[in-house]
């Protein structure tokens, strides 16, 4: 371990959610997608990076045909915040008009990111949009928005891990944590 990953540990505040509750409860929404899904045309829409992990988990927790495709963007805005000027830096492979789409994300926060894409994507007429997210920050939230399957209520915290990052780094921890406010502040 070098040194620049001995110290990722000293920068998590508080662990919020562990290993085990997080697989239990993703255990959980892939069954509830698998009865819910089982015999549509379903595609999982990603957004990198963030969900990655999330979407790794939850796809084999759901035993169904499915297909998979992504969309990368980035919202301008400081460190911590979004600005709602959304940009698709990465657009879906495949058509997914006339399919059904369960878009798969990892936080939602002001909802800003994630109301401009279900707007990018209803303008591809997909059969239906629903929304699957594994924390919800709803004390932030500027655009309301439905959450069909959510993971997680969380307070208004800063977090890491499980595929959320600061500056790109924490990404691989296998918890959620609570990030130290010093180090976005340093
Ligand atoms: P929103 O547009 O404010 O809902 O922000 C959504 C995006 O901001 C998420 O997909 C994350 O990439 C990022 N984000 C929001 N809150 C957090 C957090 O607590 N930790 C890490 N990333 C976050």
């Amino acid at each position: 371990m070098s040194t620049r990953d001995a110290t990722m540990m000293d920068d998590v505040a508080e662990i919020l959610l562990d290993t085990e509750t997080i697989s239990s409860r993703v255990r959980q929404l892939g069954a509830d997608i698998a009865r819910d899904y089982a015999a549509k045309d379903v595609v999982l829409v990603s957004i990198l990076k963030g969900a990655l992990p999330f979407l790794a988990d939850l796809m084999r927790a759901a035993p169904i045909p499915l297909a998979l495709d992504f969309l990368e963007v980035s919202s301008y805005g400081t460190s911590t915040e979004t600005s709602g000027v959304v940009r698709v830096l990465k657009d879906l492979a495949n058509p997914i008009e006339g399919r059904h789409v369960l878009i798969v994300e990892d936080i939602i926060d002001t909802g800003l990111t994630l109301n401009y894409v279900i707007e990018h994507l209803r303008a591809q007429r997909p059969a239906s949009i629903k929304l699957c997210a594994l924390l919800d920050k709803p004390a932030r939230r500027i655009v309301p928005l439905q959450i069909d399957y959510r993971g997680f209520e969380i307070p208004d915290k800063f977090v890491i891990g499980y595929g959320l990052d600061y500056a790109e780094r924490y990404r691989n921890l296998p918890f959620i944590g609570v990030l130290r406010p010093e180090v976005y502040r340093r």
